[in-house]
């Protein structure tokens, strides 16, 4: 099939290159030119493991085009809409300035039977609105919200076999035609009989945000257990394990540390927050304040614990951080608690030195007043304290014997819980981290 993607980010990148793999025609649109530039020869303008290499193939095969101009669009028969939904500056409220831009852009282009497929995250009641635009325009294309759970650094396989689908689809026999195509659009996830829900737009709206409430609410809560096991002598990662047996509670996301960022989770439980008060019903979801109030909180806590550690040497002292992106394999730094606790010890007066596999560029884009290294010897080097804050296999591995050879003082806090203690200990460190005694 002839498909469009609108919007080249993180989403819409990893969702062209994928559609190509699964078979279709694919062009790419966004207004960013030299991102456009960049993935038109076939190169990621972002870390996401596996995309360099479908986006090559893709890009080869002439079956995938980028373009700037959404004129571009006219001909495919799907169109993708996967622009970014930021957090509104001085609210806490979604900006919708790049879906609405997307959508009377994309007007103009389509013709009868098309379909937009809405997947960029939106306050609930935006679908029946852009809906009601569709419908104005005479166009007689129609609107899907299928929204992604794709996580970043397993992007490419979550786009290619989701471990579900879900549609938020018009009434009537118009829906039923958009479920039609859009199961042409994920034949092979459909053959695979991946768990489909057909849903109507405010339902499909609210699931994805329901889900990142409710994953950002389960990491903020093994965090509130574990500022009661610092005062109480108790270990967080073993009552993690012990309550993750109960297969009603599960164990995944259940990781204590220095709490979650990125550009999905805190965005989205403010704009849903936001949204609910508008709705008159800020109360049900008034708890994900305290969500965010115990996810930031974490962040203060490490600082807290690296200030004592260093106490005299606060003003003068090397600290070696070891992470930048908001979690692993990813070069996202966007509202990163690794960059952050980085960024507050500088404020302080300590000499931070950070590093990171993949970050370091974005890091220093947004922050270029930090020290930066890509070699973790050099981080280490004559340190009088090191801070893990993004449990990168290449940090987690490091052989504690080894580093204590380099360091100016053998003491490290483990800000996500990610490191053998023990053997850490037994080679001299003193070892603090989140939660555990
Ligand atoms: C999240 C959701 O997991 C995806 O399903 C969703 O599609 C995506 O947002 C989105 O809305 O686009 P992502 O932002 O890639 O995906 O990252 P996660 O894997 O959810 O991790 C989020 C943060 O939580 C990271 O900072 C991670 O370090 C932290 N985390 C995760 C913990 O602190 N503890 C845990 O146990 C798990």
């Amino acid at each position: 099939m002839k498909l469009s993607v609108i919007g080249c980010g993180y989403l819409g990148a990893v969702h062209a290159s994928a559609m190509v793999e699964l078979g279709h025609d694919v062009v790419g649109i966004d207004v960013d030119a030299d991102k456009i530039a960049q993935l038109a020869q076939g190169r990621p303008p972002f870390f996401e493991p596996g995309l360099s290499e479908i986006l090559t193939s893709a890009t080869a095969t002439g079956r995938l085009r980028f373009s700037t101009d959404i004129a571009d669009a006219a001909g495919a028969q799907v169109h993708f809409i996967g622009v970014g939904t930021p957090q509104m500056a001085g609210s806490h409220a979604a900006d919708l300035t790049y879906v609405n831009a997307a959508i009377t852009g994309l007007l103009p282009y389509l013709a009868e039977g098309d379909l937009v497929v809405g997947k960029s995250t939106v306050p609930v009641g935006t679908a029946s609105r852009l809906a009601d635009l569709i419908t104005d325009s005479g166009s007689g294309a129609s609107l899907v919200w299928n929204p992604e759970f794709l996580r970043e650094g397993f992007a490419v396989q979550d786009t290619i076999s989701p471990d579900r689908l879900v549609y938020g689809v018009a009434p009537g026999e118009a829906g039923e035609r958009s479920v039609e195509l859009l199961n042409e659009v994920y034949a092979s996830a459909i053959a695979a009989d991946t768990p489909l829900v057909v849903t109507d737009y405010a339902t499909a709206e609210l699931v994805k945000v329901a889900a990142n409430a409710f994953l950002a609410t389960k990491i903020s809560f093994i965090n509130a257990m574990a500022e009661i096991a610092e005062v109480t002598g108790a270990d967080v990662t073993q009552l993690a394990d012990a309550i993750g047996f109960d297969a009603r509670i599960g164990r995944r996301f259940l990781n204590a540390g220095v709490g979650f960022g990125g550009g999905c989770l805190p965005k989205d439980i403010r704009a849903f927050t936001a949204r609910a008060e508008e709705l008159g019903r800020g109360e049900s979801v008034a708890f994900l304040k305290e969500v965010d109030q115990i996810n930031l909180r974490r962040r203060s806590h490490v600082v807290d614990l690296a200030t004592a550690a260093l106490g005299e040497r606060l003003h003068d002292g090397k600290v070696a951080v070891l992470g930048l992106s908001f979690k692993p394999h990813s070069d996202d730094v966007r509202d990163s608690p690794a960059l952050d606790v980085a960024v507050q010890l500088h404020g302080l007066g300590a000499d931070v030195v950070a590093s990171d596999p993949k970050s370091v560029e974005n890091a220093q884009a947004k922050h270029p007043q930090l020290r930066y290294s890509d070699v973790i010897e050099e981080t280490l080097q004559d340190a009088d304290l090191v801070v893990l804050v993004t449990e990168w296999p290449e940090f987690v591995t490091i052989d504690p014997v080894w580093a204590a050879t380099l360091v100016k003082t053998p003491t490290i806090i483990d800000g996500r819980n990610a490191l053998d203690a023990a053997a850490w200990r037994a080679a001299g460190w003193t070892y603090t981290g989140m939660g555990r005694p």
